[in-house]
């Protein structure tokens, strides 16, 4: 019997511009961390978000550990943080000590409740523990509401992190994804909606945030002749290749954000009726990284997810709320209750820039097919 061809969840969407900017990079024996293309690679991300200064790096994790190093996040200090993520949006603060606590996500945006961060910040200022930051994440592709959140951590004096990991190419009003609070990251693994293969990026509008960030990615080196270091970086520079990679797909990243969208207006039109889609914010557009749904009844999620993957067919379950987490147990969570509904009832469908109209008719056939029978 033929194999059936496996579709992935969201995996990456390579053209012949990646492949001649690799070899371009090849040519020039830039074979290294930094070089002439990570710079390109910069100046050509901050014209595209019209974020004025970049700092391009290993990994969004890696972005996310500079901005915390940036605030001095370190041994009892607290962090504020979205509770529907990924754990790297809190990851390198808790290597650095600090102590989380979660916030809940809004319904009507899926991103974090600006009034249970208000009312956190309330909670904190009254118990004088209020945080060193407040990361918050634009989740799957939607930008949280900047201005109330920017207008709260003010009133607080507390900086702001967005973790934008997911939402390159997603507007907030006229801002970019990220363009918020003293820095924004992004993410380009190999799942994202373009990648450097590993990769990410830490970006803000204050010059000096990223030339620190930038000498830190380089084991803070000072500008000697000899190895001189008056404080101790980290090995986070991305790499000439990788950066290669990021200038090829950036020539087709408006046809790629294009195209998520058409996959999500698709599904969303074919699968109404059967599941409910993640809802755009009435201030900005999502991305569609991921097109997600939530399904009536939570107990047909994994059931759906394990059917089709017998059909070789990925699809994913929504995060898990960090507060639900083993390793956060314990930790401090206002709301909680949206982020384990979403959790519960929420679906990934293959979302790749580059599944074909007959796939997605086959993931569409395999989901309608599979709700029916359960
Ligand atoms: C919300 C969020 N933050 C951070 C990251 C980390 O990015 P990276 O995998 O590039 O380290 C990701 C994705 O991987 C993410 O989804």
């Amino acid at each position: 019997m033929k194999k059936r061809e496996t579709i992935f969840l969201s995996p990456p969407c390579m053209h012949a511009s990646e492949r001649r900017m690799v070899k371009e990079a090849f040519d020039s024996n830039y074979i290294t961390a930094g070089g002439p293309m990570v710079a390109r690679f910069e100046r050509e991300m901050e014209a595209r978000t019209g974020i004025p200064h970049a700092a391009a790096v290993s990994a969004g994790t890696a972005a996310l550990s500079l901005a915390y190093r940036e605030l001095g996040v370190g041994r009892g200090d607290i962090v504020f943080c979205s509770d529907l993520t990924f754990i790297a949006s809190i990851g390198p603060a808790i290597h650095a000590g600090a102590k989380p606590v979660f916030i809940d996500s809004n319904p009507a945006t899926w991103c974090i409740d600006p009034a249970l961060l208000e009312e956190a910040l309330f909670d904190a200022q009254k118990r004088g523990k209020i945080p060193k930051c407040v990361t918050v994440v634009d989740l799957y592709g939607q930008c949280c509401d900047y201005d109330a959140i920017e207008a709260i951590c003010a009133r607080y004096g507390v900086p702001l992190l967005v973790d934008a990991a997911e939402a390159f190419g997603a507007t907030y009003k006229t801002r970019s994804a990220g363009d918020a609070g003293f820095a924004g990251v992004l993410s380009f693994n190999g799942n994202k909606i373009m990648t450097t293969s590993g990769g990410g990026m830490l970006l803000s509008r204050d010059a000096a945030v990223i030339e620190r960030a930038r000498k830190r990615s380089q084991q803070s080196r000072e500008e000697k002749p000899w190895y001189e270091h008056v404080e101790i970086g980290h090995n986070y520079r991305l790499g000439n290749v990788n950066a290669a990679i990021g200038l090829g797909q950036l020539a087709h990243f408006d046809a790629m954000l294009e195209k998520k969208r058409r996959i999500f207006a698709r599904y969303d039109r074919e699968l109404a009726g059967l599941m409910q889609e993640m809802p755009e914010a009435s201030y900005g557009r999502c991305s569609r990284w991921l097109s997600v749904f939530l399904l009536d009844d939570g107990g047909r999620v994994m059931p759906l997810i394990d059917s089709l993957a017998k059909e070789a067919i990925e699809a994913r379950p929504v995060w898990k709320p960090m507060h639900l987490q083993p390793c956060f147990k314990g930790c401090k969570c206002y709301g909680g209750a949206v982020s384990e509904r979403l959790f519960a009832h929420g679906v990934c469908l293959p979302s790749g820039a580059g599944l074909t109209a007959p796939q997605q008719s086959r993931v569409i056939r395999s989901v309608k097919r599979i709700l029916h029978e359960q």
